[in-house]
């Protein structure tokens, strides 16, 4: 059966980089994989007393409904001062919660960090590790798929010119679908 991907972009820019790299990469997973991107950039900021008071937004009940039956995550990251931008951080806080109800949870997932400086989004990519340990979501550990000073890598359509980039990208996402495979419930 076709496995059902779900790819969040710590992005909100029109033209980013971040995206650009996340959907060519997420375009080379093996046939069998659908990827859906999913929105966060409308999803109020957490707040538990919505969840304590049952008056849980509506757009976070749909935001949680659409994380829980996929099959994987693809985490795609810009760096903002050195760690995840609080976008990304606000909807992996959103779909942890309430307590005990985690849509993260067993959940296998991939990071991806793109930077336009050299560092390649490596506090970002760490500090989004440092959660998703927490949230026990098994993360695929090797290839490492930081992507620094992107716009020497994309030419003006923000297409991937470089081949060994592309070959980089697949070998990740292979390695993802095994970690899927692994993981299928
Ligand atoms: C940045 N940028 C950045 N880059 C980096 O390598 N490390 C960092 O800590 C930061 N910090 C940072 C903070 C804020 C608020 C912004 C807006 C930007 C630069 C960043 O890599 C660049 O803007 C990318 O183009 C952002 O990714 P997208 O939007 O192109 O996907």
């Amino acid at each position: 059966m076709t496995k059902k991907i779900g790819l969040l972009i710590g992005s909100l820019r029109e033209g980013s980089y971040t995206r650009a790299v996340a959907e060519q990469m997420a375009a080379q997973l093996p046939e069998g994989y659908e990827v859906k991107q999913i929105e966060i950039g409308n999803l109020p900021f957490y707040n538990q007393d919505f969840d304590d008071k049952n008056q849980v937004p509506e757009i976070w009940q749909k935001f949680r409904d659409e994380i829980k039956p996929l099959d994987g995550i693809i985490f795609a990251t810009p760096e903002y001062n050195r760690s995840v931008p609080a976008v990304l951080k606000n909807a992996i806080d959103v779909g942890s919660r309430p307590y005990g109800q985690s849509v993260w949870d067993g959940k296998p997932a991939v990071i991806l960090s793109v930077s336009t400086g050299a560092i390649s989004g490596f506090g970002a990519n760490h500090h989004l590790r440092q959660s998703l340990t927490f949230l026990n979501m098994p993360v695929v550990q090797q290839p490492e798929l930081y992507i620094g000073n992107v716009t020497n890598l994309l030419d003006d359509q923000l297409k991937i010119t470089n081949e060994g980039t592309l070959k980089f990208l697949k070998s990740g996402m292979t390695t993802f679908a095994d970690l899927v495979q692994r993981f299928e419930n």
